[in-house]
C-alpha cells in the first residue's frame, strides 16, 4: 500500500482563492488509476483553506468568537476542494470515499492525540479508494487548530508502514537551495535522512499556514525515521506519478528511509 499526498500547490492555485486545477486532478486521478495500485490519498487545501485559515488565525488555536466562523468557513473551503477531488477520481471509475479529518481526529498542541486509523484499513479492505485531506480539527489545548495533510501522512505512514509515501508536489522534487528564488538551485535526485539534516530551505512567500517547505522536511525526516522512502516528485509533468507508483525511473527526489 502507498500513502500518497498531492498538495494544495498543484490542484489549485495557491494565490488565487478557490481556483481548482480540474485538468490536472483528472490527469492524476487517470494516472492512479492506471497504475492499479493500493492507494490512501491525502489532499493539501491550496487557496481553499490557507488564505480563509490564515485570515482567521485558525493555527494559533482558539482566541476570539469571530474564529468560529472562519473555522467553519475554512472547513467548507476545504470540503468543496475535496468533493472536487473525489468527483475527478470517480469519473475515473475509483470507488473514493471522503474520510474529513475534523470528524475522525483530535489534536492536542497541534501533535496528534486520536486517529481513527482502523477505518482506513477497513475500507481499504473493502475495496475502497479512501481519500483524506488537510482540515480544521479541533485541539484539546488550543480549542481549534489545524490538521494539515502532511501530518496525516505522516500519521498514516507510523501506522500503516506503507511501500513508500509520495508527495506530489509543484517542483521536480527537493532542491539545494529554494527553486522559486535561487536560480542555481540543484535538484537532488537521491538523499538519506542524515544529509536531510543539512539542507536548509527558505520558506515560500504564499499564504501557507502550515510552514510550506521546512514543515515538510520535517516531516519527511519523520517518515525517514520510520525507514519508509518518501519520494517527492511534480505532479505537473505527465506520467510521473504513474511512474513512480509503478516504481519505473523518472524525474524524482527520493528520500532513502532509515533503519526503523
Ligand atoms: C492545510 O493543509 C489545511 C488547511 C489550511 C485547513 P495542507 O498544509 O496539507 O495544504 P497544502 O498542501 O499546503 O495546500
Amino acid at each position: 500500500m502507498i500513502i500518497l499526498k498531492i498538495g494544495g500547490s498543484v490542484i489549485t492555485n495557491k494565490s488565487q482563492e478557490n481556483t481548482f486545477k480540474k485538468q490536472t486532478m483528472d490527469r492524476l486521478s487517470k494516472e492512479i488509476k492506471r497504475s492499479g495500485k493500493k492507494i490512501i490519498l491525502v489532499h493539501g487545501a491550496g487557496s481553499f483553506g490557507h488564505i480563509t485559515a490564515k485570515k482567521y488565525g485558525l493555527q494559533n488555536g482558539f482566541q476570539e468568537a469571530e474564529q468560529i466562523r472562519g473555522f467553519s468557513l475554512t472547513h467548507k473551503a476545504v470540503q468543496k476542494l475535496n468533493s472536487y477531488v473525489i468527483e475527478s477520481l470517480y469519473n475515473q471509475d475509483i470507488p473514493a470515499i471522503s474520510l474529513p479529518p475534523h470528524s475522525m481526529l483530535r489534536l492536542n498542541n497541534h501533535m496528534l492525540k486520536t486517529f481513527e486509523f482502523e477505518i482506513f484499513n477497513m475500507y481499504l479492505k473493502r475495496g475502497f479508494f479512501p481519500v483524506t485531506f488537510g482540515d480544521v480539527v479541533l485541539d484539546d489545548t488550543l480549542g481549534i487548530s489545524i490538521c494539515s495533510g502532511d501530518l496525516l501522512v505522516l500519521s498514516l505512514v507510523k501506522y500503516f508502514k506503507p511501500e513508500k509515501a509520495i508527495f506530489v508536489t509543484d517542483e521536480d522534487g527537493l532542491y539545494t537551495k529554494n527553486p522559486k528564488i535561487n536560480s542555481d538551485a540543484e535538484l537532488i535526485n537521491s538523499i538519506t535522512e542524515n544529509e536531510l539534516e543539512n539542507l536548509t530551505t527558505d520558506a515560500d512567500s504564499h499564504d501557507d499556514v502550515t510552514e510550506g517547505m521546512k514543515g515538510k522536511i520535517d516531516t519527511i525526516k519523520n517518515i525517514s525515521k520510520c525507514g519508509i522512502d518518501t519520494i517527492l516528485l511534480n505532479g505537473n509533468k505527465q506520467g510521473r506519478l504513474y511512474n513512480v507508483l509503478v516504481g519505473e525511473d523518472d524525474t524524482y527526489t527520493i528520500v532513502h528511509g532509515g533503519r526503523a
